[in-house]
């Protein structure tokens, strides 16, 4: 089998990758990503070289560098995205760009190749803030920053995609990732290196805001049963249940790191903040019997032990040297 994975230079995108070539002997493998800001070859150094994984360079918004990449493709993971809610309040453009146009042209591609399949990771955001229960998979999208906003409009293309001509595709709607490789803007790699390094953590406004947690293993084994046996044209639920306000994540990894409340540094909130997700999950549980393996426990003690031991990794994320990678690797050889 012949999966496309965009966005494998990603945090979510390598791990899927790693997971795929571990668990699957005979995988072949396509890495199809853009390297923006958030793209890091140094989170697939370790595979580059398996006979089974190649890297291609490419944006999922330029058509026809698609259409080049999809041939005798099985399936298309669709990571490839703008994902910081913070850098979409500033600079919402290339969330446009990437979140809706590239879509576009996947399904575009998906339809005009007969790929047999696609799975559009989406996030638990295009519910907007649930202050009370939990959004199922019919809940009403209420998205409220301009990074939602453009995946609500990329799902909508999907169902429309998937109504219209019979494209295969699948749409997940996942709560918070963390684990290893995740790049060091949003709330645990950037609280946990700084944390490390001595510094404060920027709380935003009280701290109290919800969010429901998922270690990426967990959700590479989601994504990996919806991709088998999912069906077509629906869309999946991907959460854990484990809800809990950004202060205890902060506490919780202030106590694995050694530090102490003085190192909360409370600053003006998120505008537009959405005070609370909750995703009821139910279905993909009932239907394909997936169910988290790992508890937040576990995961964040992996997660603190990785960057504990990644300090390298860390630097170039901190200095831009990782950015050197591809032109060392792939341009100057
Ligand atoms: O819910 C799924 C979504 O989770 C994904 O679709 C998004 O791509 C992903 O970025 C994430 O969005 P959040 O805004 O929830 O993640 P972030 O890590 O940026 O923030 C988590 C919470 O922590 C949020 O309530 C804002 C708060 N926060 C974040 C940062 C970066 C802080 O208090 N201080 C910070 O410096």
């Amino acid at each position: 089998m012949k999966i496309l994975v965009t966005g494998g230079a990603g945090f979510m995108g390598s791990n899927m990758i790693h997971y795929l070539l571990k668990t699957y002997p005979d995988v072949e493998v396509v890495n199809f990503d853009d390297l923006t800001y958030a793209g890091n070859l140094l989170n697939v150094s370790d595979i580059e070289h398996d006979p089974r994984y190649t890297f291609v360079k490419g944006n999922i918004a330029d058509a026809k560098a698609v259409e080049k990449v999809v041939q005798g493709v099985d399936l298309i993971i669709n990571y490839a995205a703008e994902t910081h809610v913070d850098r979409s309040i500033l600079e919402p453009e290339a969330f446009i760009d990437t979140n809706i146009h590239g879509v576009f042209h996947l399904l575009e591609v998906v339809r005009k190749f007969n790929i047999p399949r696609m799975v559009q990771i989406s996030t638990d955001e295009v519910f907007g803030a649930v202050m009370e229960g939990e959004s199922d998979e019919d809940s009403k999208f209420e998205p409220r920053s301009p990074y939602s906003a453009s995946k609500a409009a990329a799902d909508h293309l999907c169902h429309s995609y998937a109504v219209t001509y019979g494209v295969p595709v699948i749409v997940t709607h996942s709560v918070n990732f963390y684990g290893p490789y995740q790049f060091p803007e949003k709330l645990i790699p950037l609280f946990t290196m700084n944390l490390l390094e001595g510094k404060t953590v920027p709380v935003y406004g009280d701290g109290m805001q919800i969010r429901e947690w998922i270690f990426t293993e967990d959700h590479c084994r989601a994504i990996d049963a919806i991709a088998q046996n999912g069906n077509p044209g629906e869309v999946y639920n991907i959460g854990t249940g484990f809800r809990v306000p950004n202060l205890e994540i902060t506490r919780k990894l202030i106590e694995m790191t050694g530090r102490d409340d003085s190192a909360i540094e409370y600053v003006k909130d998120r505008a537009g903040h959405d005070r609370r997700y909750a995703l009821n999950s139910n279905k993909l549980r009932t239907e394909l019997g997936w169910v988290p393996q790992v508890t937040f426990d576990e995961g964040i003690a992996q997660t603190v032990e990785w960057y504990k031991s990644h300090k390298e990794w860390i630097d170039r994320c901190r200095d831009g040297s990782y950015k050197d990678y591809y032109k060392q690797q792939y341009v100057d050889r």
